[in-house]
């Protein structure tokens, strides 16, 4: 863009935020209390930091990063940051995305390796350069030139879920299990949280934030796909994929399998559909129905012709209304707004999960 006569890049880049949150006022006042913001179930502790930093003045998308960040530097959570799962051949790479719904700006970072905080470098990729989204060696190196330190990023506990992994994988290569390694705490904490028998499923969390001034924030940050192959990127660095905002709507993500949610965009189809006058949980439902009607490869279904794979999408609109839904029932969202505690609610679903047989 050519800098108006008199502005330079700078101050055109700077004179953006008040003219979106401009139009985002004449929309209307809220309906519901603001601050809020809502994530992925394991963002509980995020949307409470998300909602004190906005108190406080933040811009959703700098809250929104900070609210993950808790679980970026937090071992436990194995699908997001220090401590997440690695890729088949045990090396951690992550995957993160920003966008700010006020600018229309956006920052991400995909198979970024030894940088903790991947939500922290998306940032900055949106700050500090003209471009979207960097990956591997090239984001690795902007990070390194921001300040950023390298660090191992494989827990133990990470390191042995992999090795369990792996050597239980195929029963004809030459990696042999450990027949006490199901005595380990580590490797039991892991099959009582994701299971034995579905023992690929991957983490993310996305959240999605709106403060009381018309602006609009989200991030999505992951470790990805257990165990995946090498360089493979799922949708949360994909901007309108894994995340979308637009002040004059809402904001939305999403966490599971990747695959089918780039496939129908769906944070982006999440906002068009809340643009066109949907609810944010009709939006995600709505978008959910694409994803089914889009999955057509044998080995991605069941043996009614479902997805497999579950998929949720979250969103909240401008006026402080929240809504999440997946295609298989059983999952939560977080939410947090001004003056509340946060809670976790049910998401909205397409399809009865099967009771499990004792
Ligand atoms: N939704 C996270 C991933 O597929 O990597």
């Amino acid at each position: 863009m050519r800098p108006a006569k008199g502005l330079n890049r700078r101050e055109v880049l700077a004179a953006v935020p008040a003219v979106a949150a401009a139009q985002a006022i004449k929309l209307g006042g809220p309906s519901q209390p603001l601050p809020v913001a809502v994530a992925s179930s394991n963002g509980l502790r995020a949307v409470a930091e998300a909602v004190k930093r906005m108190e406080q003045g933040l811009p959703p998308v700098d809250a929104a990063v900070a609210g993950v960040s808790l679980l970026e530097a937090d071992p436990d959570d194995v699908t997001v940051g220090y401590g997440g799962l690695p890729n088949e051949e045990g090396v951690v790479q992550l995957d993160a995305a920003v966008m700010d719904g006020t600018t229309m700006r956006a920052g991400a970072v995909a198979a970024l390796e030894g940088i903790k905080h991947p939500s922290q470098v998306a940032l900055a990729v949106m700050r500090r350069t003209t471009r979207v989204l960097l990956v591997g060696e090239g984001a690795k190196k902007f990070a390194r030139a921001h300040g950023f330190t390298e660090e191992n990023l494989l827990t133990e506990r990470a390191r042995k879920i992999w090795l369990y992994w792996k050597e239980n994988a195929a029963p004809s290569d030459d990696w042999l299990p450990d027949p006490k390694e199901l005595e380990d705490p580590d490797i039991r904490w892991f099959v009582e949280r994701f299971g034995d028998a579905y023992f690929r499923p991957q983490g993310t969390i996305h959240l999605s934030a709106v403060d009381g001034q018309g602006r609009v924030g989200c991030c999505t940050t992951t470790s990805g796909l257990f165990f995946k192959l090498p360089g493979r990127v799922g949708d949360s660095p994909l901007i309108g994929c894994g995340l979308y905002c637009d002040a004059e709507v809402g904001s939305a993500g999403a966490t599971g399998h990747g695959e089918s949610n780039i496939i129908v965009v769906g944070a982006h189809t999440v906002v068009e559909f809340m643009r066109q006058g949907k609810s944010p949980e009709e939006a995600c439902l709505s978008t959910l129905q694409r994803v089914v009607r889009n999955t057509r490869e044998v080995y991605l279904k069941d043996a009614q012709g479902r997805p497999k794979n579950n998929l949720t999408l979250y969103a909240v609109n401008v006026r402080g209304e929240v809504g999440a839904a997946s295609l298989w029932s059983g999952s939560q969202f977080a939410v947090c707004r001004t003056g509340q505690a946060p809670e976790l609610r049910a998401c909205a679903y397409l399809f009865q999960r099967p009771q499990r047989t004792p």
